[in-house]
C-alpha cells in the first residue's frame, strides 16, 4: 500500500466517525424533547442516563432546610452532562417542566391508554398518572367548565372560589370552578362532602340532578371513624386508601426515575454522634393497637426512651423532641394509632423520614408502605414475630454502621410531591371514559372485615418458659 492510499483511507474513516458523532448528538438532543409524553419510552431513556450518572457518582451535599424535601434529600448534580441533556421531570416536581400531551388512544379499543381509576388499576394509587392526564379530545379553552361545590364549606380547603386554584397551580386541565354556595346545588357538576355527610335535600330542599357526581372526602383513620351514608349515593371517594378514586395521601414520594431507587451517600455516616438507640413520642396513650405496650416490651431488650404526656413517660416539648431525635437517636418508632390498610400519616413521613433517623413502622401493612415510601427507608414491625426479635435486629443495626447506613440510600433519588387534589379532580371530571359508578355500601368498603387488624399477633405469641 502506498502512503497516499493509507492517507485516503484515514480520511474516509475520519469523515465516517464525524458523521456518527453528528447523528448521535442530534438524536440525543432531540429525543427527550420529542418524547414529552409520559410514556414508558421516555422513562427508558432517562433510566439509561441516570444509571450512567450513578456510576460517575455525581452525588452531592445535603441541603439543610426546614422543608420536608430539602431537609430530607440531597440533590443529584449532573455535572458531566450538558444542560440540554438533563432528564426532564414531570411538571409536579419542584423543578419539573414536562407538561403532558393529550392522552394517547389505543387504536384497537379506541379508549385512552392512561389508567386513572381503581377499576383500571387497583394496585396503584394512580396519582402520577392522574397528574399527567389530559383527555384525548380536550378542547382547551373551549372545553366546558365543570362546577365543583364544596358542600361542607370552603374554610378547611385553603382555596378560593372560582377558577384560580386551577390556574395558579398550572393544572394541565383547568376548565373547572369552585363554589361554596349551596343554593347553586342543582346546577353543579360535582358535590364534595368533606369529613361528614348531610343529605343535601334536607339541607336545601333541592333535588340532585341526574348527572351530578357526589364525592366523599375523608382523612381520618378507618378504625376511629365510619361513614353513615345511604347506599349508592356516593360516586367517588377521596381518602388515603390506595383504591380510592382520587387518592389523597398524607405525603407522596416520587422517584425522579423509578428504576433508580438507591444511590451511594458519599462521605455520609448517619450513625455519627448518635449515642442512643430507640425513641418514641406519644400523645394518645391508649390506642387499640397497643403501640405503647409494644414499645415497652421492646424496651426490655434494647434501650427505648418514650416521651409524652402519659404517666411514667419522659416529658418534653415536641420541638425539643425533634431536635434530640435527629441528634441522639438511631431509631424512631413511627407507630400509628391504628393498624388499617394504607393508614400512614405524617408521623412516618414528616417526623420519621424528614430527620436522619431510621423509622420503625406500625400502622399500614407492609405492602402499603412499599407502595408509598422510598425503598429501604424503614423497618416494619410485621417482619418480626415479637418485640424481642425486632430488638435483636435493631441491636444488629446499631452495631453495624454499614447496615444502618443502607437505610438512607434512597435520599436524593426523588422528592415528596404535591399531589394537587384539585388538578387531578378537574382532569378526571373531563374524562369521557370515566366509569359510571356508585358505592353500594361505603362503610363496608371503608372499614369492613380485613381493613383494620388489631389482632396483635405479637402479643398472643406463646412465650418460652423461663
Ligand atoms: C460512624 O460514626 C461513628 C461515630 O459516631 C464511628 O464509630 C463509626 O466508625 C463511623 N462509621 C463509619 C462507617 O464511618
Ligand atoms: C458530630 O459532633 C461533632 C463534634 O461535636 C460536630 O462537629 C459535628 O457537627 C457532629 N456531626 C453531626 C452530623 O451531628
Ligand atoms: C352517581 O351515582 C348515582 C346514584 O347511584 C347514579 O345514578 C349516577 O349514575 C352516578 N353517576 C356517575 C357519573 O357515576
Amino acid at each position: 500500500m502506498t502512503n497516499r492510499r493509507i492517507y485516503h483511507l484515514l480520511n474516509e474513516l475520519l469523515i465516517f466517525i464525524l458523521f456518527i458523532i453528528v447523528v448521535y448528538s442530534i438524536f440525543t438532543a432531540y429525543f427527550p424533547v420529542k418524547n414529552r409524553h409520559y410514556s414508558t419510552q421516555s422513562y427508558k431513556y432517562e433510566t439509561k442516563m441516570i444509571t450512567q450518572t450513578n456510576h460517575d457518582e455525581q452525588i452531592v451535599e445535603t441541603l439543610k432546610s426546614q422543608s420536608l424535601n430539602e431537609n430530607a434529600d440531597r440533590v443529584i448534580k449532573w455535572n458531566t452532562f450538558k444542560k440540554s441533556r438533563l432528564p426532564i421531570l414531570p411538571w409536579y416536581f419542584k423543578d419539573g417542566t414536562e407538561m403532558p400531551n393529550k392522552a394517547e388512544v389505543d387504536p384497537i379499543t379506541e379508549v385512552r391508554i392512561s389508567r386513572l381509576w381503581p377499576e383500571e388499576n387497583k394496585d396503584n394509587d394512580r396519582v402520577e398518572e392522574q397528574l399527567m392526564f389530559i383527555p384525548p379530545n380536550y378542547q382547551d379553552e373551549n372545553a366546558p367548565i365543570k362546577k365543583i361545590l364544596l358542600f361542607s364549606g370552603i374554610e378547611n380547603w385553603m382555596v378560593d372560589e372560582g377558577q384560580s386554584e386551577f390556574l395558579s397551580n398550572d393544572c394541565p386541565v383547568n376548565r373547572c370552578i369552585i363554589s361554596k354556595n349551596i343554593r347553586h346545588f342543582p346546577s353543579m357538576d360535582v358535590i364534595i362532602f368533606r369529613e361528614e355527610f348531610f343529605d343535601p335535600y334536607i339541607e336545601t330542599g333541592l333535588k340532585r340532578s341526574s348527572k351530578q357526581i357526589w364525592i366523599f372526602f375523608f382523612l381520618q383513620s378507618a378504625y376511629y371513624a365510619g361513614f353513615n351514608i345511604g347506599n349508592d349515593l356516593i360516586n367517588w371517594t377521596a381518602t388515603y386508601r390506595h383504591d380510592s378514586d382520587i387518592v389523597i395521601p398524607y405525603a407522596r414520594w416520587a422517584y425522579f426515575n423509578p428504576s433508580v431507587t438507591q444511590v451511594k451517600q458519599l462521605n455520609r455516616n448517619y450513625s455519627l454522634n448518635k449515642t442512643k438507640q430507640v425513641t418514641m413520642i406519644v400523645s394518645n396513650c391508649n390506642t387499640d393497637n397497643k403501640r405503647l405496650l409494644y414499645a415497652k416490651e421492646l424496651g426490655k431488650y434494647i434501650s427505648v426512651d418514650i416521651y409524652g404526656d402519659c404517666e411514667g413517660l419522659k416529658n418534653t416539648k415536641f420541638d425539643n423532641f425533634l431536635q434530640i431525635l435527629e441528634q441522639d437517636y438511631k431509631f424512631y418508632l413511627a407507630f400509628e394509632n391504628s393498624n388499617c390498610i394504607d393508614y400512614v400519616t405524617e408521623k412516618f413521613f414528616i417526623d420519621g423520614l424528614k430527620y436522619n433517623v431510621l423509622p420503625v413502622v406500625m400502622g399500614g401493612r407492609r405492602e402499603d408502605y412499599e407502595r408509598i415510601a422510598p425503598r429501604h427507608s424503614y423497618v416494619h414491625v410485621d417482619d418480626y414475630e415479637s418485640p424481642e426479635q425486632l430488638a435483636d435486629y435493631l441491636r444488629r443495626l446499631d452495631a453495624d454502621d454499614e447496615l444502618y447506613n443502607e437505610y438512607f440510600r434512597w435520599k436524593g433519588t426523588g422528592e415528596f410531591i404535591d399531589t394537587k387534589f384539585f388538578c387531578r379532580l378537574c382532569a378526571m371530571l373531563h374524562d369521557d371514559d370515566a366509569p359510571i359508578k356508585s358505592y353500594r355500601n361505603l362503610d363496608h368498603w371503608w372499614r369492613g372485615p380485613g381493613v383494620c387488624d388489631h389482632s396483635m399477633k405479637w402479643l398472643t405469641k406463646p412465650r418460652p418458659v423461663e
